[in-house]
């Protein structure tokens, strides 16, 4: 049986961001991930840091290869009607902008930081069972290269995104669900081509939302709606490139470059809300709580605020013995989670085609037109997509 502090399950951004900010406060804590190291730092996501989420790992002291490498976006583009229509995130929020910095090379960077500095994280481990959590001894049972293991801490951090284990440790007659399903997906890929433009671009097209984003400038990574159940083995490369070509070339002069394709994977989406986020010992962090559609960019930055204000409120505990920030986790949380929730609704049935709801596709065309045509409209954008401060 291993004993800490603070038992994290999962090494995502969540896990890892937790793990680093404890450390800073010494407290000491075991991450356990069900996956291998190699898999966790290849796992293709998100690409898109909030303002808080960069000073945040500025902070942490990870940030030398993001501050290298990252790219500094002041705005992004919105294309419809064969038009395209740039929003000054920078200029109407006040100065904050966004990072594009792959979620794997977070990751890479905060694992790195954490077994430099000699703490534990112990890969190729899957934790089975989450009990005792209204004691003050909390137990995880966990499975290692074959072998049955415990874990006894303080404390149990569910960061185990949406398809692990914590969450079904709240009782259900405690909780509630919130819970919907779009009637899309997203087809991503990962190609070794420049990007075609310097910023990210939205596309609303009558054949389906279309998103140009990147990695570096020699990679690029673009997504096309799909239907929900739709394979993968449909798509040879030639029929990716050529639609994406009648998505996105719809404006003058715009040309889409492709090149050889490195990565494609198919993501379904939904919204999803577990409240409270939180019971006896156990707290839920970033996807193992809470799921929203890609197209807000929010998933990864609401993992890392979760981590903040969880962190915050065991050093509280610890330091002082106050139960104040564990009391307020879940309503603290779930204030920037609804925010966020609402915001990826609004840009996701805003930029999508709605084949069976004619609708909700002419709301999401007046939608755009006047987020490009009001700027107080424009201005709701940009403070979301950057990210609040307050909340
Ligand atoms: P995760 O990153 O899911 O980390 C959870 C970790 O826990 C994983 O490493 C997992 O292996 C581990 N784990 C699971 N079960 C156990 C267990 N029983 N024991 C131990 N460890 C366990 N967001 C965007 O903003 N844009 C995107 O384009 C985008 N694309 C996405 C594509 C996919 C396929 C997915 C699943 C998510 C995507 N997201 C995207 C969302 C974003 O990546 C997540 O919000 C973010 O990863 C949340 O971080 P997390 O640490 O909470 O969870
Ligand atoms: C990326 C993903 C998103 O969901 C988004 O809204 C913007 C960019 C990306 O992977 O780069």
């Amino acid at each position: 049986m291993l004993r800490t502090q603070v038992a994290i399950l999962g090494a995502g951004p969540a896990g890892l961001v937790l793990a680093q900010l404890l450390a800073r406060s010494g407290i000491e804590s075991i991450v356990l991930e069900h996956r291998s190291r190699e898999y966790v730092e290849a796992r293709v996501r998100a690409g898109v840091l909030e303002q808080g989420s960069v000073d945040l790992l500025r902070e942490m002291g990870v940030s030398d290869r993001m501050d290298r490498e990252g790219m500094v976006h002041t705005g992004l583009e919105l294309r419809f009607d064969g038009q395209g229509h740039r929003i000054p995130l920078t200029e109407l929020s006040g100065g904050r902008s966004i990072m594009v910095y792959g979620q794997q090379e977070v990751v890479k960077d905060l694992i790195a930081a954490r077994l430099a500095a000699g703490a534990q994280i112990l890969f190729d481990a899957e934790a089975t069972v989450v009990r005792d959590l209204q004691s003050s001894r909390p137990h995880v049972r966990f499975r290692c290269n074959g072998t049955e293991d415990e874990l006894e801490a303080d404390f149990v951090a569910g960061c185990d995104g949406f398809h692990g284990v914590s969450r079904t440790a709240l009782p259900q007659s405690a909780c509630t669900v919130y819970d919907k399903e779009y009637p899309y997906a997203w087809l991503g890929i990962l190609a070794a081509v420049a990007p075609s433009n310097e910023e990210l671009i939205y596309v609303r097209h009558e054949r389906g939302f279309a998103l140009h984003s990147m990695r570096s400038p020699h990679i690029t990574r673009l997504y096309l709606q799909v239907v929900p159940d739709e394979d993968l083995a449909d798509w040879p490369d030639e029929r990716i490139w050529e639609e994406l070509q009648a998505r996105m070339a719809t404006r003058d002069g715009f040309v889409l470059e492709s090149g050889p394709i490195l990565e494609k994977g198919i993501t379904t989406m939904r919204s999803f809300v577990v409240e409270p986020m939180q019971h006896g010992r156990l707290y839920l962090v970033g996807d193992a709580a809470h799921i929203v559609p890609p197209t807000g960019a929010k998933g990864m930055n609401l993992a890392v605020a979760d981590a903040r204000v969880l962190a915050s409120a065991l050093d509280a505990w610890y330091a002082k013995g106050s139960t104040v920030g564990l009391e307020q986790y879940s309503e603290t949380c779930l204030r920037r989670v609804w925010r966020a929730e609402h915001f990826s609704w609004w840009m996701t049935t805003m930029l999508h085609r709605h084949a069976d709801e004619p609708f909700m596709d002419r709301l999401g065309l007046s939608n755009l037109r006047y987020v490009v045509s009001s700027e107080s409209a424009a201005r709701t954008l940009a403070e979301n997509y950057v990210g609040l401060v307050n909340v």
